[in-house]
């Protein structure tokens, strides 16, 4: 169902790899509430995703753009700007690698290249694109910036390796540049806690079946799909949550505040 909640909002949607990706499903949803937007993606992954599907389906202009790269990222906010025709009300960053855990190397046999590589990208891409837009001066007052993390950032989940302190990071930075955004431009700033979720960078973690079996029974409401994302995503993008800022918000069905259930202890009772 749609309520017109992001008529007239503009904005841009980092990492719809293809259809399983969160922020494809975020897309999908902004449009049917009225929002208009770019979609971004590296351009390595433009060759691999079917964005231009998701572009025509939602009738948005692609603008290629590695979150890591300062120029892209300046080159991205001010076409976006252009194309959109004004300032931005809405950013979701949702992009997540680590390369010890695509090379399968260990948490305990971190390569550091890799572990610096798998960190600009995953966590400090989240700075590089809010100094981006601050310095452009290009988000509306009211206008809110969400970036995509899970608990391993508060846990420990041993499978999850150095995405576990990159998540951390990202969490801090949306509290830092929360504050500034929020005194200079009234732009609030918040990370999605979300459940384990079946898309490539999701299914990239060892055991990853194992991992989301056990979030579900554990959950008293379930994991949380990717399209139940979406729909949080769009909350937190609309009116209804202005003053809502600096906050790690979690979307897990439960699991967070569960110590235990009782599917789980079924599991150890004879
Ligand atoms: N899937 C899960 O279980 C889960 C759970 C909690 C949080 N998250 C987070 O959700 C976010 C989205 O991931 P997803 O699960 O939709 O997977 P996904 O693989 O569909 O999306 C990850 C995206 O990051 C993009 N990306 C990688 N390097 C980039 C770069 N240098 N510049 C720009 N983009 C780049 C990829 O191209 C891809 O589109 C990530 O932050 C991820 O950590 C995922």
């Amino acid at each position: 169902m749609a309520y017109n909640l992001l008529k007239g909002k503009k904005g841009i949607i980092f990492g719809a790899l293809d259809e399983n990706s969160i922020a494809w499903k975020t897309a999908e949803r902004v449009h049917e509430e009225g929002g208009t937007f770019v979609l971004t993606n590296a351009p390595i992954a433009m060759r691999m995703g079917q964005i231009k599907d998701l572009a025509t389906k939602t009738n948005s202009e692609i603008i290629p753009a590695d979150a890591t790269n300062e120029e892209d990222l300046q080159n991205l906010v001010e076409k976006s700007m252009e194309i959109l025709g004004g300032k931005l009300d809405f950013v979701l960053h949702s992009i997540g690698m680590s390369v010890n855990v695509r090379k399968g190397r260990a948490y305990t046999d971190e390569k550091y290249d890799f572990t610096a590589k798998g960190w600009d990208v995953s966590a400090l891409s989240f700075h590089k694109v809010m100094q981006s837009l601050f310095k452009a001066d290009a988000m509306n007052e009211w206008g809110s910036i969400v970036a995509l993390t899970y608990m391993a950032a508060q846990r420990t989940f041993p499978d999850y390796n150095d995405m576990a302190d990159n998540k951390a990071y990202l969490e801090s930075v949306a509290r830092s540049f929360g504050y500034f955004f929020g005194k200079e431009k009234k732009v609030r700033v918040n990370t999605i806690s979300q459940s384990p979720t079946p898309t490539t960078a999701g299914q990239g973690v060892k055991g990853f079946g194992g991992f989301i079996s056990y979030a579900e029974k554990m959950s008293p409401l379930g994991n949380a799909s990717a399209a139940d994302c979406a729909d949080y995503t769009i909350s937190l993008f609309s009116d209804l949550t202005k003053k809502v800022t600096m906050q790690n918000l979690f979307h897990d069905g439960g699991f967070s505040n569960t110590g235990v259930s009782q599917e789980v202890i079924d599991v150890f009772t004879e």
